[in-house]
């Protein structure tokens, strides 16, 4: 395990440094860049750092980018250029980029030589030096760039304990259980920016968990969760955790159908404090493109898993993940998809475009899929499972359901939006004393995309 001391150390010496200011970051990606964000964020008040929701406020601004799409790196890189102005009108701001897309070469190389406003950056594997990095880049007034250690992250001693974290959220929070992936999907970037798989300790873990005792939802986060072997397999860590005090739900993210197994339904189902609801990427439904994504499971494997949770959990929700335009995708292929969707109908999918990414297997494929292909297969796609949500959401419509209220509606002013158990999203009209509480909800109406209703109690 890393000592991690020494940035204790630092992080006292940036706080003689400066008399207070204010840090911003921006996160991209996913809830793994979300929970790195939190350890930032509390090395960053150690620091003596005031977080801010106001980039323009900020005397620190960190951006943590994702690579996974060239749509997410490009949203990372036009803001990047954007605080560029805040810079001009506060030259004391100082600018720092990490997380998976910085991770590669091309892309360090291409912020150090076109990104002049950023001042330091580093790698998803360096990020518990973040306060050495900030201290010599403030105290040497040198740009500084950190990537190498990331691409060296072989061994489960690589694991950092004991950071700061300042967590978002007073009832929702994210303990990861694992980090890296060493499934070298062929389409995916995760095993170059993330480095190799590696578990935290189970005690770690729990002890984490036992200081969440407030907490109303914990979700387990890694690339893979149930490949976990910090000391017992995914199934046994779940049922340790919920044997612990609280009156918490467990959810857990992203599982892996190569992984899955009828022991983790069997948890699920002894368990009332996990969720009744599985992600489960798909990610294609022709054995020949799972073969060529590298996937290690078949169309019947993952239909057997299906079933067998069917009978166990007969109401968990079950959503996906879905790519179109795999390199050397036909339509045959992509019919199959549409069958597996219709055949399992899942409660929600998140369908993705097929983007080339720099070093994996895939970008070298010579078969790549025109974009008005692709395009016409992900139009056929919504419209499919558009129609399979919308009736899976209307048999909600009539009935009352518990909901943790999360906070103001992003797209109705006057609501407010929350989950049920079985992770769906539901407008309803309420106020801050709810926010972290859960309420009872009558469903009134129901869309493709979420519930709306009357809150009950
Ligand atoms: N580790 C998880 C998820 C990783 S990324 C898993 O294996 O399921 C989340 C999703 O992004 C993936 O499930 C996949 O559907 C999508 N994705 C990853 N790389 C992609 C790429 N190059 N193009 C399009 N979608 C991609
Ligand atoms: Fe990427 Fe595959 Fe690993 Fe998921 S399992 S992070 S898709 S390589
Ligand atoms: Fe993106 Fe990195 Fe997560 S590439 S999806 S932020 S692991």
């Amino acid at each position: 395990m890393i000592n991690i001391n020494e940035q204790y150390d630092y992080m006292r010496k940036v706080r003689d440094l400066h008399d207070g200011g204010h840090v911003f970051i921006q996160t991209f990606g996913c809830q793994q860049n979300e929970a790195d964000s939190e350890r930032l964020a509390g090395m960053a008040e150690e620091m003596g750092y005031e977080l801010c929701a106001d980039s323009a406020e900020a005397d620190l601004i960190l951006i943590n980018t994702c690579a996974i799409r060239e749509h997410a790196e490009l949203k990372a890189l036009s803001i990047t250029g954007q605080f560029k102005h805040l810079k001009a009108q506060k030259p004391g701001l100082l600018i720092g980029i990490c997380g998976c897309m910085v991770t590669q070469e091309h892309r360090k190389e291409d912020i150090k030589h076109k990104y002049h406003s950023v001042d330091f950056l580093f790698g998803t594997g360096m990020m518990y030096r973040f306060p050495e990095i900030l201290y010599e880049t403030i105290r040497n007034k040198r740009r500084r760039f950190y990537i190498e250690e990331t691409t060296d992250l072989r061994s489960a001693s690589n694991i950092v304990e004991g950071l700061p974290v300042k967590r978002e959220s007073p009832f929702k929070a994210w303990v990861s259980i694992m980090y890296g992936c060493d499934n070298f999907c062929a389409y995916c970037v995760v095993p170059y920016v993330r480095g190799r798989e590696r578990s935290r300790r189970k005690e770690d873990i729990l002890n984490e968990i036992k200081g969440l005792a407030d907490y109303k939802e914990i979700t387990l986060l890694g690339q893979n969760v149930n490949s976990y072997n910090g000391g017992c397999d995914f199934s046994d860590l779940l049922a340790e955790i919920c044997a612990l005090d609280g009156d918490f739900k467990i959810r857990f993210m992203t599982s892996h159908p190569k992984d899955a197994t009828f022991k983790l339904i069997d948890t699920m189902a002894a368990n009332p404090k996990i969720a009744k609801q599985l992600h489960l990427p798909l990610q294609a439904g022709s054995n020949a493109v799972l073969a060529a994504m590298n996937r290690g499971y078949t169309k019947e494997s993952y239909l057997q898993f299906v079933e067998y949770l069917r009978v166990k959990i007969p109401d968990a929700a079950l959503s996906t993940d879905i790519i179109v335009g795999f390199p050397g995708e036909t339509d045959a292929d992509f019919a199959e998809t549409i069958e597996m969707l219709e055949k399992i109908r899942f409660d929600s999918i998140f369908s993705f475009i097929y983007s080339k990414r720099v070093g994996t297997k895939a970008a070298e494929m010579d078969n790549q899929i025109p974009e008005d292909v692709i395009n016409k297969r992900f139009a056929k796609l919504l419209e499919v499972q558009n129609e399979i949500s919308k009736s899976k959401n209307l048999a909600y419509e009539n009935t009352i359901i518990k909901v943790l209220c999360e906070g103001k509606s992003k797209t109705d002013a006057n609501k407010y939006t929350g989950r049920n158990e079985k992770n769906r999203l539901v407008h309803f009209e309420a106020d801050d004393s709810y926010v972290g509480k859960y309420v009872d909800v009558l469903i009134e109406r129901a869309d493709t995309y979420a519930l709306h209703g009357r809150r009950i109690i």
